[in-house]
């Protein structure tokens, strides 16, 4: 079996990270689900990926949600082939510092991150099982190790770590692997929105996070779906477990 008959489910595909790693799965040979809430919002990746000569669907669903979930998975099964590869990147930030985070805020970031990485899993580990292939990613953070105004982002970050963990350790003997990209500062919409709730012109902003990396440059999506490419390939298949940053510089 080659990466050409394999279905991947990309999450939070139609913006930044998702929609450079959708790409990339692509021009590897995947069919690709550009999953994201608005179905319509995941054209030009999908249309992208087209161009290109590649195969994609767009699926809107809410990752957080049971049904949305169970929906979107049984779609991508049906129209594209059985999903064993997927990437769980749909992310938002809500961030505060404690004293004024609200426990929407709280369970806002929770759900998308835990919630939809465990929804999204469960719903595709069956297909992986099955096929006794599977190649899972979890989208972690630099912020797992903790920073200012992001309580409710850090806890979940470092939650994708121990359960990429674990499922590295159930999955492992049906031929799956679970790994998980830490990314530093890359430049998206998401990082563009920090900066603007912190009154910074975003070409500011970058320059002086790029000032702080060892690499001299912020990072782009193509940093991460580089990695993501290496890590659901048949040559990974040893590896799993895994945190890998990917910042510019090492990380504890
Ligand atoms: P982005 O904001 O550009 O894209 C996130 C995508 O997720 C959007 O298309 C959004 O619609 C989608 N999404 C949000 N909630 C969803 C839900 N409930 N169901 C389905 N889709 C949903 O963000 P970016 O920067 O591309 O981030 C992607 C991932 O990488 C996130 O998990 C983020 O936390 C993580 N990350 C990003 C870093 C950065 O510097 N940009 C650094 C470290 C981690």
């Amino acid at each position: 079996m080659n990466q050409e008959r394999r279905t991947a489910i990309v999450t939070g595909g139609a913006h930044g990270i998702g929609a450079a790693v959708a790409k990339r799965l692509a021009a590897d040979g995947l069919a690709v689900a550009v999953l994201d809430l608005d179905e319509s919002a995941c054209a030009a990746t999908v249309d992208a990926v087209t161009a290109a000569g590649g195969r994609a669907l767009a699926v809107g669903a809410n990752v957080a949600d049971e049904e949305s979930v169970a929906a979107a998975v049984d779609r991508v099964a049906a129209e594209l082939g059985a999903p064993t590869v997927l990437v769980n990147n749909a992310g938002i930030t809500r961030d505060n510092l404690l004293f004024k985070m609200t426990a929407l805020d709280w369970d806002s970031v929770m759900n998308v991150h835990l919630r939809g990485a465990f929804l999204m899993t469960r719903a595709v580990q069956k297909h992986m099982v099955e096929a006794k292939f599977g190649r899972v990613v979890n989208l972690s953070s630099v912020s797992a190790l903790g920073n200012r105004g992001q309580a409710n982002y850090a806890a979940a970050k470092a939650g994708m770590q121990g359960f990429t963990k674990t499922l590295a350790f159930e999955l492992g003997k049906f031929g799956v692997t679970a790994n998980a990209i830490a990314p530093g500062f890359i430049e998206t919409e998401m990082t563009a929105a920090t900066a603007a709730r912190m009154g910074a012109d975003f070409e500011d902003f970058k320059k002086m996070a790029a000032a702080e990396i060892p690499v001299n440059r912020v990072g782009q999506p193509e940093d991460i779906a580089h990695t993501a490419s290496f890590l659901v390939s048949d040559g990974a298949g040893f590896v799993s477990g895994q945190v890998v940053y990917v910042a510019g510089g090492p990380r504890d």
